[in-house]
């Protein structure tokens, strides 16, 4: 039954609320999309990841859920659906469905139900604890907090009881523990694979199994309190075997988990094909390369060196064990050419091309995230009130309660924020990039979209999107670009990265140039006698046996 087509995927993913709005109600749409797949399908991908495109409350915009097996009404109908799904079919692009099971919305039924007695059968859905009373104080059940900041309990009305909530206080956390639990969420994912869609991206899954009893996190030097006792926890092997069995293994389907923080050994594990847990996981780690411990706000020069790290470790620990993923983007991230410490305004085209060609063609699945194919870049947010992530608001909040002034904070978060991926999608440079006719957009974007937009970048001459379409080609049919084992070359090259894909006897080899500035790179031995086959310039220069890269250059050879 599976065919592991998700080994030569390229995937594309659409944030539904800023994709493309075909109402004119300044939401993005269901049939806006569809509107939009031959697009999809002329750049080259294969398969479409959609944020959560079910019934919400939108306290995290579409990652609080209260109906699995409804469509959102700002998105569309269900019929309207299953109309995307046999297009996408129809063009041969697969489905890939975000599922966010860590926890619900507090407006989904299980959980107004578990509220409204102590004995109802949906109570044990959650994870509900008394709190601890400590000088006639009323405390949470323990110092857990949320990776939104603050608490990760919230109190239940008056009542002597909260619930746990690893996200915002509008997202409660489901207790694994409880087979009904489980038995829901395979019901609902075989919902979905019944109807024909082809995968899943699992949110946060790495958080479904928490140690018990719950207790207090007394670790010094924990990045999250209460992390050890929720990241990785005791069950999470079992859990994914059991859903792989009973719903992911009964179609040809393929899953990407969104991990959290993973241990080494447990992302070994989830991957490990043999394991029949997931097919593959997000690694994160290279993207932490340009801000302090992860914390996307703050700030500190790029590090190429980190950079490679992220990149490479997961490259060599998952081949011939499981599926790798590439990414550089997605909604929970700035846009790259305006991070890593791009000169954006100089070199966009040359750092958008780049990127992709080193990021891309290793081993991996390619994941694009929207508008990244024409190098859209961050929003020049003026304010606070512009920004429609809690979490912004949150971290904002949190820094003011320190006595940070108000200017300083906010550039901290106009840095790292969700925000800057999450604006209208830019088609052309009319009214709102063409996203709709003219009506406020729910996430207001800046005037950006007059100079970088679709249409624009594809009749220019130098079009990042005719990249794409170019490195994806090669991607998509090269077998050593798909299959290769990577080597690394150069590490301790702070301006450079370089490695080979090496498949059957052949090889491809790969370099970028980080930086603005021309940079001498001597080739390797086994990488001199190449030739080009892509490059981000029109030409290469070539001295003996250095290359003189120009800014942002990248080139892939073959042998
Ligand atoms: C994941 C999602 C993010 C969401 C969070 C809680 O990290 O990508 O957008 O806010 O989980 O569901």
């Amino acid at each position: 039954m599976k065919t592991q087509w998700y080994k030569e995927a390229i995937v594309y993913q659409i944030y539904p609320f800023s994709f493309k709005d075909s109402n004119n109600d300044g939401w993005g749409d269901i049939e806006g999309i569809i509107s939009k797949l031959d697009y999809l399908k002329e750049l080259g991908v294969t398969a479409i990841w959609f944020s959560p495109l079910y019934q919400s409350p939108d306290y995290d915009y579409g990652y609080d859920i209260s109906d699995y097996k409804q469509i959102d009404e700002k998105f569309g109908s269900m019929k309207d659906f299953d109309r995307l799904l046999a297009e996408c079919h129809k063009r041969d692009l697969k489905v890939i469905m975000d599922m966010v099971i860590n926890h619900t919305s507090i407006e989904h039924k299980w959980f107004k139900e578990a509220l409204k007695s102590k004995d109802s059968p949906y109570r044990d859905y959650y994870i509900i604890r008394e709190g601890r009373r400590a000088k006639g104080k009323l405390l949470p059940p323990s110092n857990w907090t949320s990776s939104f900041t603050g608490s990760a309990w919230e109190r239940i009305g008056n009542t002597d009881e909260f619930y746990l909530h690893l996200f915002c206080k509008e997202q409660a956390d489901l207790n694994w523990e409880n087979p009904k639990v489980r038995e829901e969420i395979i019901d609902i994912l075989n919902f979905w694979l019944k109807k024909g869609v082809d995968g899943f991206r699992f949110d946060v899954f790495n958080l479904f199994s928490k140690i018990y009893p719950i207790r207090d996190d007394n670790d010094k030097h924990t990045y999250q309190k209460g992390a050890q006792f929720f990241v990785d926890g005791p069950r999470m092997h079992e859990f994914l075997k059991e859903i792989n069995e009973k719903a992911l293994s009964l179609y040809d389907s393929y899953t990407v988990g969104e991990s959290y923080r993973p241990s080494k050994e447990a992302a070994l594990a989830y991957v490990k094909q043999e394991n029949h847990e997931l097919d593959s996981i997000f690694n994160f780690a290279h993207m932490e390369a340009d801000n302090i411990g992860g914390l996307k706000f703050f700030w500190k020069p790029f590090d190429l060196l980190q950079f490679k790290r992220g990149f490479f470790e997961p490259q060599e620990d998952y081949y011939q064990n499981g599926w790798n993923t590439l990414v550089l983007e997605n909604h929970d991230n700035p846009r790259s050419v305006s991070r890593f410490g791009i000169d954006t305004k100089h070199y966009r085209y040359e750092a958008a091309t780049m990127l992709a060609t080193v990021m891309f063609m290793g081993f991996g699945i390619p994941f694009i995230y929207m508008g990244q194919e024409i190098g859209m870049v961050n929003c020049r947010f003026e304010r606070i009130d512009d920004l429609k992530d809690p979490v912004s608001h949150f971290v904002y909040d949190l820094m003011r309660s320190y006595g940070m002034p108000g200017k300083l904070a906010f550039s901290f978060i106009r840095y790292g924020a969700r925000d800057h991926a999450r604006i209208p999608t830019a088609w052309d440079d009319s009214t709102n990039g063409g996203f709709n006719e003219g009506a406020e957009p729910w996430q207001k974007g800046d005037l950006a979209y007059r100079d970088i937009n679709v249409a624009k970048d594809r009749s220019s001459e130098r079009s990042i999107f005719r990249y794409y379409q170019k490195l994806l080609g090669i991607k998509k049919k090269n077998a050593i670009a798909i299959y290769g084992k990577t080597r690394e070359y150069d590490h301790e090259n702070r301006k450079v990265i370089a490695y080979s894909r090496e498949y059957e006897g052949k090889r491809l080899f790969i370099v970028g140039n980080f930086s603005k500035r021309s940079v001498r790179y001597v080739l390797p031995e086994d990488a001199r006698n190449m030739t080009v086959l892509l490059n981000n310039y029109p030409e290469v220069k070539q001295e003996g046996d250095s290359l003189l890269l120009k800014a942002y250059q990248s080139l892939v050879f073959e042998e």
